[in-house]
């Protein structure tokens, strides 16, 4: 499992990446794409799937017969890294750096002194208007150099990093002026002057690898769970609901894009399946988020950071998490119908709460629900290092997030008049 996990996050080193990879796999299962712009005919026994900005994808399957509701899930595909500038090369005479900013909230010490790669977007001019191109310059290194401990002798004792100074990129020596360009066009199989515009990052190329019982990878926040909750939904039996699983862009900025978690893709989407908003009401009524973000595992040198009684552990199993101002949306009802669906599935349930003088960070699920409301429950696997640019969770993990989410899309909810939940 963690093969195929390695895989998808290699082949998604950005938000147009993972989303791409996605569609590809979802492609080879059958599924068809849709198009916001297009008209749309469902049919029963379907399986769909539609993007937006290329970088957030939405899919779904159509039951045989009559349905209740959503089962949905929601993980991101972004994740913290270095965005180049759109006049992307700081040359002077004897080097050739790159204006970059930051994107999300990274570990910035994780990021010095290894091999970067560049990837992203371009738009290109076409006849009669324009085209995106992905690009992915996975041989065209970069790297963002610490200054030596002999000029910077407090360099041990905690360091403050400045993004516009020490977290600049070098991208050659003076004699690699004008090459940027000439580079994306190349990849993008077009002339240098057809590149209207770009998105391009700076990520981490290293490999992934599991050792002793722990995968570690860049991006394991979120594609951990982009994966695993795409292979559930894959995997998962016909239910009397709709199955659907969402994948975000720009979690890590907050989700106020247009094809963010708090946009309003995931409600249009869905009023489409259900033809109306009349119908799409009540379905909400009958529906479920499972919302799926990486959790902090207790950290080996660090159990301090803990809440002594929602420590969790890597390979301890999937983690529900629980915070009193709903920044995770977990409650009591949704903790209880997500733990039902492990319990049959046995798989192992772990619980995660911030200290509570420990803000913590926010996720996909209240976001989504200012446009969509619905019973939701947030979950993660533990991770060690979150937002570094290598990470490191349990390896059996992956399985048990799948094994959880698989069978949680097997199933259908009914809200009854007296209160009460018809889960099946
Ligand atoms: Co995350």
């Amino acid at each position: 499992m963690n093969a195929a996990l390695l895989d998808y996050i290699a082949a998604s080193p950005t938000a147009y990446h993972a989303v791409a990879h996605t569609a590809e796999l979802l492609e080879k299962a059958g599924y068809t794409a849709l198009c916001e712009s297009g008209h749309w005919a469902l049919r029963p026994g379907g399986k769909y799937y539609v993007m937006r900005n290329g970088s957030s994808l939405i899919a779904f399957r159509v039951p045989h017969g009559e349905y209740s509701g959503f089962m949905m899930t929601a993980a991101h595909c972004d994740s913290p890294c270095f965005k180049v500038k759109e006049n992307g090369e700081l040359a002077d005479e004897h080097y050739v750096r790159l204006s970059t900013e930051r994107y999300g909230g990274m570990l910035c010490a994780s990021w010095m002194d290894r091999p970067l790669a560049l990837a992203g977007r371009v738009v290109v001019r076409t006849g009669d208007g324009f085209a995106v191109r992905l690009v992915d310059l996975k041989d065209c290194s970069v790297l963002i150099p610490n200054v030596a401990i002999h000029m910077n002798r407090e360099a041990n004792d905690g360091m403050k990093y400045n993004a516009a100074v020490d977290m600049l990129p070098l991208y050659g020596a003076s004699g690699a002026k004008g090459s940027l360009r000439q580079r994306l066009a190349a990849c993008a199989g077009v002339e240098e002057k057809e590149i209207l515009a770009t998105d391009l990052f700076v990520y981490n190329p290293q490999a992934g690898c599991v050792w002793n019982g722990f995968v570690s990878a860049p991006r394991l926040d979120d594609l951990q769970c982009a994966f695993a909750a795409l292979t559930g939904f894959m995997e998962a039996e016909e239910s009397g609901a709709v199955p659907v699983y969402c994948l975000f862009d720009n979690e890590e900025v907050g989700s106020q894009t247009k094809q963010g978690a708090a946009s309003t893709f995931l409600r249009d989407v869905l009023c489409r399946i259900a033809g109306g908003d009349e119908a799409l009401r009540a379905h909400t009524a009958n529906s479920f988020m499972v919302s799926c973000d990486n959790a902090h595992a207790v950290h080996p040198n660090h159990p301090e950071y803990q809440d002594r009684n929602h420590a969790v552990y890597m390979n301890g199993g999937v983690v529900i998490k629980y915070n009193a101002n709903q920044r995770y949306t977990s409650d009591a009802v949704s903790a209880a119908l997500f733990r039902l669906v492990c319990e049959q599935a046995g798989v192992p349930v772990q619980q995660y709460a911030n200290r509570a003088d420990l803000p913590g960070g926010s996720t996909l699920g209240n976001i989504a629900n200012t446009q969509v409301s619905l019973n939701t429950v947030d979950i993660g696997l533990p991770q060690l290092a979150m937002h570094s640019a290598y990470e490191t969770a349990g390896a059996e993990d992956t399985e048990h997030m799948v094994c959880a989410l698989r069978a949680f899309y097997g199933k259908s909810l009914r809200m009854e008049r007296d209160g009460t939940y018809q889960f099946k």
